[in-house]
């Protein structure tokens, strides 16, 4: 059986939900008093999308900015990134711009860029308008998505996109 390995990093700003998202695709949990991560941590997980097998190989980083310089050995060599933000915090969505900028300039050419508009349960503490992140996805080629890691909405979805997205081998 073929089993595609992709190497994907996990990046944004501190409390957006990276490691939950991790945990429910990887675990199919919610932890709600998770820890904040430490440098950053690795997990494994195989799905069958479209009767093709995949290995994700998952990084996820920190968000804190003492941690900000190790990014790069995390996302160089990647095939994939989520650039993770919190609907309910604007300041989150800008940290995404600067990220996209930085994988754009620094990540490999054909990387697959995915932006994950995280919390999305908590719609009455909304902050970022979906358009404005469907525009900017779409300026940038780079997958949209709202994610829940709390009730899992488009959890699983974020990674089916991205695995659609993988350049030929
Ligand atoms: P760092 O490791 O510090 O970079 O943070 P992180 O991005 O990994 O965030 P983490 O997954 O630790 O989640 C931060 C907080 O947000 C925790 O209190 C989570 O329970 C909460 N949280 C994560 N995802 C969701 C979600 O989809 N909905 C809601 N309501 N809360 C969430
Ligand atoms: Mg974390």
């Amino acid at each position: 059986m073929a089993v595609r390995e992709v190497k994907l990093c996990l990046l944004g700003e501190a409390a957006v939900g990276k490691s939950s998202i991790v945990q429910r695709f990887v675990k199919d949990q919610f932890r709600p008093a998770l820890e904040s991560t430490i440098g950053a941590s690795f997990m494994t997980k195989r799905v069958e999308v479209d009767g093709k097998h995949y290995a994700f190989q998952i990084w996820d980083t920190a968000g804190q900015e003492k941690y900000r310089a190790l990014a790069p050995m995390y996302y160089r060599g990647s095939a994939a990134a989520i650039v993770v933000y919190d609907i309910t915090r604007e300041q989150t969505f800008r940290a995404v711009k600067e990220w996209v900028s930085e994988l754009r300039k620094n990540a490999a050419q054909d990387i697959v860029l995915a932006i994950a508009g995280n919390k999305c349960d908590l719609e009455d503490l909304r902050e970022v308008p979906y358009k404005d992140v469907q525009d900017y996805a779409q300026q940038k080629n780079a997958i949209f998505i709202e994610t829940s890691a709390l009730t899992a909405v488009n959890v699983p979805d974020l990674f089916i996109k991205i695995a659609h997205q993988l350049p030929p081998e």
